[in-house]
């Protein structure tokens, strides 16, 4: 098979290595990559957004299978139309992206078929928010009803910071004009849970844990994801499949009712509150950078597994029993400004699996080009013995522009 995937960062560098190995896949294209893909794939010069690009070029190259990484393609409806256009595709549809890019439709689903989640309530208007926020006071998360790149959700500790995020949501419209969701706060320890779907069928991955904020201990602002790790040993596996057999299953159930059937990943983003697991977001897609933990963990032949998800067939997903923990190493800066073309050393030193987030190889070296760079992975017997392999590894790297997190796993160890 000629396989195409869709995207740029570390979720596509790692779905490119993982389909690469399977007995079926002939050739693995992605487009449009980055520098780190290129050395071991060949990249196709297609924004991730040109859609009549992608699908012309993939009849063009008879492509079997394309596997789409960002929500901003799907979105648009890059699966939509690779679809009408005869070519198999893994990702959902323009309607059931709306799992993901609007947190409305999916709290009013969550609603509609008693899936666990915060209680919630919807405003476009800054005086009707102030109001509800004047009676339910702080503790409080105000969530941007649409794509934010990560930024768009604030727990807001007290009622001013509440204040603030929905002035600058619905006054200032900081993120464009749209909704905000308010919801009750939750506690408790998050995981995600990434499902292959294809309609009523759900076929659960091993669980990960994300570290959203930047800076150790779970301080300073939202990233898209600073490490992660699987499995996540916190998470009994009792409560996995309470999740699987009252969140995800019920949720692809609700989605084929309401007409917008679900094909593709769809990622659960769960809190472990006291009375169970609660659904903090719902993704329309493999997680970045959970997908570059769990990924790994898979014994089994991917593209098999999702064939046998495309034609509806019980599929078997094998797993080794080893720990894979990852640490992103981040420009300096992010998620804000940051500089880029800054130099890497020591990357070709280090013998961990390492997925290329953001960077370019020129002059004969590697240099940053985004916000996350690099995730450099560990692997062990359990959760200790995969951090410290990760950390010996980061350590190896030598940039000044870079920064990471010390305590990747730290709830778990
Ligand atoms: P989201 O983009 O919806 O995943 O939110 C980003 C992060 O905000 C989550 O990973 C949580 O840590 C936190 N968060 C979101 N919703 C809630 C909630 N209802 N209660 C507590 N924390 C939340
Ligand atoms: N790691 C969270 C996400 O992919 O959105």
């Amino acid at each position: 098979m000629k396989i195409l995937v869709i995207g740029r960062g570390g979720r596509e560098h790692a779905i490119a290595w993982k389909v690469a190995q399977s007995k079926l896949a002939e050739k693995v294209f992605v487009a449009p990559g980055n520098a780190g893909i290129a050395k071991s794939f060949e990249t196709v010069d297609l924004d991730e957004k040109n859609i009549d690009g992608i699908v012309d070029w993939s009849k063009d190259q008879h492509i079997d299978l394309v596997i789409i990484g960002p929500e901003a393609a799907l979105q648009i409806g890059l699966a939509d139309a690779l679809t009408e256009a005869g070519i198999r595709v893994f990702g959902p549809s323009k309607a059931a992206t709306q799992i993901e890019s609007s947190k409305e439709f999916a709290k009013e689903l969550m609603r509609k078929y008693n899936i666990a989640t915060a209680a919630f309530a919807t405003f476009d208007n800054y005086e009707a928010a102030k109001k509800y926020l004047d009676v339910k006071g702080a503790p409080i998360v105000i969530k941007y009803d649409g794509l934010a790149a990560g930024k768009g959700v604030v727990v807001a500790m007290t009622a001013e910071e509440a204040d603030a995020a929905l002035r600058d949501m619905l006054l200032d419209a900081k993120f464009g004009q749209g909704k905000v969701v308010m919801e009750e706060f939750l506690q408790g320890p998050e995981f995600s849970l990434l499902t292959l779907v294809n309609g009523k069928q759900v076929v659960p991955l091993v669980i990960a844990q994300d570290h959203k904020r930047a800076f150790d201990g779970d301080k300073g602002p939202n990233t898209g994801g600073m490490g992660a790790y699987s499995p996540v040993p916190i998470i009994k596996q009792e409560i996995i499949n309470e999740a699987v057999e009252k969140i995800m299953k019920p949720v692809a159930a609700a989605m084929v009712a309401e007409g917008c059937s679900f094909c593709g990943v769809l990622y659960g983003g769960l809190m472990l509150t006291k009375d169970g697991p609660k659904v903090i977001e719902f993704n329309a897609r493999f997680g970045d950078p959970e997908t570059e933990v769990v990924l790994p963990k898979i014994k089994s032949d991917l593209v098999q597994n999702i064939l046998d998800v495309l034609d509806n067939k019980e599929t078997q997903v094998e797993f080794y029993d080893d720990t894979f923990l990852g640490v992103v190493l981040a420009s300096k800066g992010y998620p804000e400004k940051y500089a880029k073309g800054i130099k890497i050393n020591g990357l070709d030193s280090i013998e961990n699996l390492v997925f290329h987030m953001g960077t370019t190889f020129k002059d004969n070296c590697w240099q940053t080009a985004g916000g996350r760079v690099l995730f450099v992975i560990g692997q062990g017997k359990d959760i200790h013995e995969a951090r410290e392999n990760a950390y010996e590894a980061v350590k190896k790297i030598d940039c000044e522009g870079l920064f990471y997190r010390n305590d990747i796993g730290f709830q778990s160890c």
